[in-house]
């Protein structure tokens, strides 16, 4: 079985996808992982794709923030994203780039096996649903909630939530976030 190591190798090494081609650095994800917990986002952006770090940017600056206020840094969790190199212009992922990358979150979630795994906006989620077979619902009727799926390698949880990058234009998004931001804490005591 490869580690989490070689897949973030394989990844830094990617060329599956014209991403590659316009990608500084590539993305896979990092963190101490030390409460099993996973964020998934949708893919780098502008700072993330010159630093190879995931959340760097000012999204990232809430989402430390979101984490400090339960009282997790990023050695408590592992965050990594849906697509692992930038799309050009930050537009949204195609299909095709969706599809050529997901065999490495698929991997990097069976290798860590997290307790919970958090979607942050509506291309995880979407993501989630398909590959563990969860009813897809709208994010803004889904988010807030736990979600279950048995998989060959055991049962897989899902709280789907907004990504950070609306609440930084959106007050209502915000106070919805660190409400289930305190959910997640709750979950994380009874999991
Ligand atoms: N937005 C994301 O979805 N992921 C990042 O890593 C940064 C911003």
């Amino acid at each position: 079985m490869v580690s989490l190591e070689e897949v973030e190798e394989r990844i830094r090494r990617c060329t599956r996808c014209p991403l590659h081609l316009t990608r500084t650095n590539p993305v896979p994800g990092e963190g101490g992982f030390r409460k099993g917990v996973m964020f998934v986002g949708e893919a780098p952006g502008r700072n993330e794709d010159l630093e190879g770090r995931p959340f760097v940017g000012k999204a990232g600056k809430l989402l430390d923030e979101l984490l400090l206020s339960i009282g997790l840094t990023r050695e408590d969790v592992y965050i990594t994203n849906v697509l692992k190199c930038r799309p050009p212009g930050n537009r949204d992922p195609e299909p095709d780039e969706i599809t050529a990358c997901s065999p490495y979150l698929e991997e990097q979630i069976r290798l860590l096996s997290p307790r919970l795994i958090v979607t942050l906006g509506r291309f995880a989620w979407a993501w989630t649903c398909e590959r563990f077979g969860i009813p897809y619902r709208k994010l803004t009727e889904a988010r807030g909630r736990l979600y279950s799926s048995s998989t060959l390698y055991g049962v897989v949880r899902v709280f789907p939530t907004f990504h950070p990058a609306a609440a930084l234009r959106r007050k209502d998004v915000e106070d919805i976030l660190r409400e289930d931001f305190r959910r997640i804490s709750e979950l994380l005591t009874s999991l």
